[in-house]
């Protein structure tokens, strides 16, 4: 299994001072950066472009960042933001009119494509797919906002990815993201995932690096149990 990751969602951070809000996660012990994409169009929620996320690479952030397009349509924005630095981009398949298309944009453009499936959404998405891309992200909540109550029937789906994943023997990241906090996390993690999305349980608490460290405290308590 890959090393586990926790991906702050800078979506709670403070965009009056981005850069240095996302500096201070990172020197807490985050190991990547999540950045939600949102456009008023694909959810009902509008956050932030290409130009904030070269911002972010300007002010001297070199952790990865994991761009979650929650954007329709989708392949216009990828060069931008391939050009901007983003590592992993992800979008909803259903967003998009040719998914195979959007994955080889994504893979040209030299960043790592990832696919992104909704609480309702099959995963037979996955099915001519899961070859070709680096990670998927399960939504643990209907994207467009932070602050949501993490969806129990998550845990099942996740664990059935993890299956194909695992059958695939290709080194595919396993995601979740929405409502994941200190509490539910060793559940996550249990089920199967390897990255964990967390905006405002990192973001809405005084001491950043506390609840990172417990979060992986409750992660490897699971991993040694096995
Ligand atoms: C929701 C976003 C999430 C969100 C997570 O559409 O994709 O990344 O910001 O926030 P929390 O952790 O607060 O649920
Ligand atoms: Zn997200």
């Amino acid at each position: 299994m890959l090393k586990d990751w926790i991906a702050p969602s800078i979506l709670s951070a403070d965009f009056a001072r981005l850069g240095e809000d996302v500096a201070h996660v990172l020197a807490e012990g985050a190991d990547i950066v999540h950045f939600d994409v949102m456009d008023n169009h694909y959810v009902p929620n509008l956050s932030f472009g290409p130009v904030v996320c070269a911002a972010l690479r300007h002010y001297g952030v070199s952790a990865p960042i994991d761009v979650h397009l929650m954007v329709e349509p989708v392949d216009d924005l990828v060069a931008p933001f391939a050009e901007a630095g983003a590592t992993y981009i992800s979008f909803h398949p259903e967003a998009t009119r040719h998914v195979d298309r959007t994955i080889q944009l994504i893979r040209d453009a030299g960043c790592r494509p990832g696919l992104v499936l909704n609480p309702g959404s099959p995963l037979s998405w996955l099915d001519w797919t899961l070859e070709t891309i680096d990670l998927v992200l399960l939504m643990s909540v209907n994207p467009g906002f932070g602050g949501q109550s993490f969806i129990e029937a998550t845990l099942p789906k996740i664990a059935q990815v993890r299956r194909l994943i695992d059958a695939s023997e290709r080194d595919i990241r396993l995601e979740v993201d929405g409502g994941v906090k200190p509490e539910n996390i060793a559940r996550v993690a249990q089920a199967g995932a390897d990255m964990f999305v967390a905006g405002s349980a990192i973001f809405g608490a005084d001491d950043y690096g506390s609840v990172i460290s417990t979060m992986r405290e409750a992660i490897s308590a699971v991993r040694g149990s096995h």
